[in-house]
């Protein structure tokens, strides 16, 4: 989507107020001894008060609400039987339309006590995001955004997943540009005034490239790696940035 009406950037903001809302609702009770499919129904409660269409099923006939992601499962992630645990590395992955807007956001987080090396992966993934943020401009190439990304995950020596997108958002939940946040030099595309995008990339330690489930929606890097993923969505004005899912 461009967005650049008052109408349509109230629209934007009010589809990141819906997903923020049902996604703190749902970190909140990300405990110990909770089914994701409990999650899951408290976020979708969350978009019901709000009027808010869940994306995933409304695009891609998802079973879920939303995504949500443990351990070594990256992201879509089906919300199931499955118990969160103290220790346990959880993405909760929110997007939905609401009078027909479309915002996305995610983040990984630490159930109880987790390792330094949890928390360490789910802060670096969160800094490249914010730090790509404040270089998005009208007129500047799409890759500010992966080589700011790039810069963080070098610095802290992880990978970038090279084959989960971060992409434009608005009118649908995956329009163009798509793109994959890392530093790509042969990345011609510019940022364009009014531009709405999601900025989401995936931090791991070492893998590249994320795989499908048996289940065929789950994409996972093999057990005992570290992945993790932080999203907003932005709307890209003369100044900084307007962020719709904060
Ligand atoms: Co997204
Ligand atoms: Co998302």
């Amino acid at each position: 989507m461009n967005a650049r009406s008052d109408e349509q950037i109230a629209g934007m903001q009010a589809a990141g107020q819906a997903v923020r809302a049902a996604f703190e609702a749902m970190k909140a009770a990300a405990v110990n001894g909770i089914s994701t499919l409990d999650l899951d129904r408290i976020g979708a409660g969350i978009l019901a008060e709000y009027g808010a269409k869940s994306a995933p099923q409304l695009y891609y006939d998802f079973p879920g609400a939303t995504c949500i992601s443990v351990n070594h499962r990256a992201a879509h992630g089906i919300p199931g039987e499955l118990i969160i645990n103290d220790g346990d590395m959880v993405n909760i992955d929110v997007s939905a339309n609401l009078n027909g807007y479309v915002a996305d956001m995610g983040e990984s987080f630490v159930v109880g006590d987790g390792s330094s090396d949890q928390s360490r992966i789910c802060s670096a993934v969160q800094e490249a995001v914010y730090s790509a943020i404040e270089k998005v401009r009208p007129g500047r190439s799409l890759n500010v955004i992966g080589k700011a990304v790039q810069a963080v995950a070098d610095r802290e020596g992880y990978s970038i997943v090279k084959n989960l997108g971060s992409h434009g958002v608005g009118n649908s939940i995956h329009e163009e540009p798509s793109y994959i946040p890392y530093n790509n030099p042969r990345e011609r595309r510019k940022l364009v005034k009014g531009m709405v995008l999601t900025i989401e990339p995936f931090f791991s330690t070492g893998v590249e490239w994320v795989h499908e489930e048996e289940d065929g929606w789950t994409l996972s890097v093999p057990p005992g790696n570290l992945v993790a993923q932080y999203e907003h969505t932005l709307i890209v004005t003369e100044k900084q940035a307007l962020v719709v899912t904060a």
